[in-house]
């Protein structure tokens, strides 16, 4: 049997590729049979004894039964090792219990993945109420990588340096990375969420931003509620230019068209989730987290 293979379905190849092939590793597709009915069959190839499975989780639901009938798979043809990779991990944001009768859906999944996977490898997961994301996932490995240096490199820090400017106070890691990486100054700001697009800002003193080039950093952009209402208030303190980086792209074009709208001249992204905006592969990153994978 083969010591190390990256996998992935037909929808990753190009960003699994570029895994493998920083890692020196084969790169094998999973084959997918969809019946009539909407059921799926997954078919996995040649195991090797360690598989990397490359797959982004976003548009969650139905790559979650497709990962949970893999893994089985893998474990029947005699995978001894199953590491996945999952750059954006779903379902973390619902991190509690936010109103009766809802579930506490971060430990649900946790729960599916956890006790299927050796080690799960991802890039700056949403961990707000979190404070060890092993326990989340049985106790399994995790790595939580940081997507700073490759934002920064794609964001540039050409010019004047950059007033980078972060939401809420879960942001300031990333916002002090990406400040000290781009040479500027930085200001993390307290948010209040009051429904799925809808923010409020507690925003203080914004004298520092008159005339100046100000990136805002975020980990997730779905609705744009969150980088709208920064960018229209931005405007209002006089930013000479606005620019939005961000690691997880789950937003769609009408979002993207408002953020122009809104006098966001630049929007990048990592390639976590292929998207339009992606300009920070992370492939690189990837490969060096999974080094020790590879047979001696
Ligand atoms: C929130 O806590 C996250 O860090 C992001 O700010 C949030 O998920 C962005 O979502 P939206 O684009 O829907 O405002």
């Amino acid at each position: 049997m083969r010591a190390l293979a990256v996998q992935a379905f037909a929808h990753s190849e190009r960003a699994a590729r570029a895994l493998a092939d920083a890692l020196g590793a084969p790169f094998d597709p999973i084959g997918l049979h969809v019946f009539p009915d909407e059921e799926i069959l997954p078919a996995v190839p040649t195991p090797a004894r360690t598989v990397i499975v490359y797959e982004p989780l976003d548009h969650p639901n139905s790559k979650l039964i497709r990962l949970l009938l893999t893994a089985d798979a893998w474990r029947r043809s005699g995978v001894e090792r199953l590491v996945l990779v999952a750059p954006y991990l779903c379902y973390l944001r619902q991190d509690a219990v936010f109103a009766p009768g809802q579930p506490l859906s971060r430990d649900v999944i946790g729960g599916l993945l956890g006790p299927r996977f050796d080690r799960i490898v991802t890039v700056d997961a949403h961990l707000h109420r979190t404070e060890d994301i092993s326990a989340v996932f049985g106790g399994a490995r995790v790595d939580n990588l940081s997507a700073a240096p490759a934002l920064a490199e794609a964001i540039g820090g050409a010019g004047a340096a950059p007033l980078v400017l972060g939401p809420d106070r879960e942001s300031a890691p990333w916002v002090q990375a990406l400040a000290a990486l781009l040479g500027g100054d930085s200001v993390v700001l307290s948010k209040t969420r009051i429904g799925d697009g809808m923010v409020e800002f507690d925003f203080g003193d914004l004298g520092r931003v008159e005339g100046r080039r100000v990136v805002i950093v975020d980990d997730v952009c779905s609705s744009g509620g969150t980088v709208l209402r920064l960018a229209a208030r931005l405007s209002q303190a006089g930013a000479a230019r606005i620019e939005f980086a961000v690691v997880h792209a789950l937003f769609g074009e009408a979002v993207r068209r408002r953020m122009g709208e809104a006098g966001i001249a630049r929007v990048v992204s990592t390639d976590s989730i292929t998207h339009p905006t992606n300009a920070a592969p992370l492939a690189g990153l990837l490969a060096a987290a999974l080094k020790d994978e590879r047979a001696p």
